[in-house]
């Protein structure tokens, strides 16, 4: 109704309310390397497209009279009252579509009031998007280091901010074969962007002391060497804007190629999951889940939430949907610890068939970085707030009142 009001004053919303409008409209508002980036998908791209063609085989039953007059969306997850069933996907090098990057997804989100999954390949460190968001609920995505103590640092940085939840996100310990970024030998990393949490890292300043001067960066006692002062001033002075000009001289160069060098464990398995719950209290969410042996072995391992993803299509093609693992999983999962889901999700419908197939809450992805493209901060907010306001309208003339109502009774 705020559109509508906004309308008769000659206001209309500043992104486009159809998906596919705002698709065209983000995109056209990108870089060609930034669209290129946000919209690759792996090999053929026959898994995006498959994440598409999934909600188009469930179908919704609308029910007639049942007094819509008061609907409720908020929900309750992992101890934490959110005001609706969504959440930003964690998505990495934000710069790349806008300037203000993460801080811009903050501000939007927290407008919105949909909590934020911070990305470890985030272009702004985790603390400044924190005073970003203030109180506003936030959790922290975990790309595995190979380095332990980067692993470690990131999740004391994470409970230090104040993160609801670790998600440890599982299906991309290498890249995928991105067609798109490879055509553009992957430019955003090439140009060190989106290695904030590593810059800003003690643990991950350590190895680019080590990989430029051989040395710890320590003097005996304890006391930084006077290179490692230089390293750690290098780096954050030249965070962001100056940092890509610099990748010449030695920090800035050294801190893009140990990322490149530490950055994930091809050899992470189940068991390590055990290391993480021994380092910390925070619930742990897995996110990739796309097998139902992968759902059993993860409650097995103990984790507190699964989310069901593939990753937007972006690791492998020819993969099946998103939503079809989900229906998949559900019973398997059988309500013992939260699944949310992902990939795929583009207006209020898509929301609903996967709270109604069995997740108990959902995270947009591509859709609020076209926001982000196009109006900034206001666009992440508005993308957000039409994806509430259209799951308002679906519960209003499908006759459910609230979140718990949208399950496979629904569905035909
Ligand atoms: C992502 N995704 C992602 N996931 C993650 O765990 N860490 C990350 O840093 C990123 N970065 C990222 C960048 C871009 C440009 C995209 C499109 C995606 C995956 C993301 O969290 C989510 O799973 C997908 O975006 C869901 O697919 P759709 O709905 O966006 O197509």
């Amino acid at each position: 109704s705020r559109i509508y009001s906004a309308g008769v004053f000659g206001r209309t919303p500043s992104v486009p309310t159809h998906a596919d409008s705002l698709e065209r409209a983000g995109l056209k508002a990108m870089s060609p390397p930034a669209r290129d980036y946000v919209q690759t998908g792996a090999g053929s791209g026959s898994t995006m497209d498959a994440n598409r063609a999934a909600f188009d085989r469930h179908r919704i039953v609308p029910r007639m009279l049942r007094d819509v007059s008061r609907r409720e969306q908020s929900i309750s997850l992992l101890g934490s009252d959110f005001l609706s069933p969504l959440l930003t996907a964690p998505i990495g090098v934000a710069e790349m579509a806008h300037p203000d990057a993460d801080l811009a997804v903050a501000r939007g989100a927290k407008a919105a009031g949909v909590p934020m999954i911070i990305s470890s390949q985030a272009s702004v460190p985790m603390e400044q998007i924190a005073a970003e968001l203030g109180d506003h609920p936030r959790w922290f995505q975990l790309y595995w280091s190979n380095q332990p103590s980067v692993v470690e640092s990131f999740v004391r940085r994470a409970e230090a901010i104040g993160a609801g939840a670790i998600v440890v996100t599982l299906d991309t310990t290498v890249l995928g074969w991105r067609t798109l970024d490879l055509d553009r030998a992957y430019l955003p990393f090439a140009r060190g962007l989106g290695i904030a949490q590593y810059t800003s890292d003690p643990a991950f300043q350590d190895l680019v002391e080590q990989r430029v001067n051989g040395g710890p960066g320590k003097q005996p006692d304890g006391r930084p060497t006077p290179a490692a002062v230089r390293s750690l001033l290098s780096i954050t002075k030249h965070y962001p804007g100056e940092f890509r000009e610099n990748l010449r001289s030695p920090y800035p160069r050294a801190a893009v190629q140990t990322f490149l060098e530490v950055f994930s464990r091809t050899d992470l398995t189940w068991d390590d999951l055990a290391t993480l719950r021994e380092m910390t209290d925070l619930p742990i969410l897995v996110k990739g889940v796309q097998s139902v042996k992968d759902a059993r072995l993860a409650l097995e391992a103990g984790v507190d939430g699964i989310i069901v993803s593939n990753h937007g299509g972006r690791q492998v093609d020819g993969a099946i949907a998103s939503l079809d693992a989900l229906e998949a999983i559900v019973p398997v999962v059988d309500g013992h610890v939260p699944l949310l889901f992902d990939s795929g999700i583009r207006c209020g419908a898509d929301v609903y068939k996967a709270l109604a197939l069995g997740a108990s809450a959902v995270c947009i992805g591509r859709p609020y970085v076209y926001g982000l493209a196009i109006a900034g901060a206001d666009g992440v907010r508005e993308v957000l707030e039409h994806f509430r306001a259209e799951l308002d309208l679906m519960m209003a003339t499908t006759g459910v009142t609230s979140i718990a109502e949208i399950d496979s009774s629904m569905l035909a």
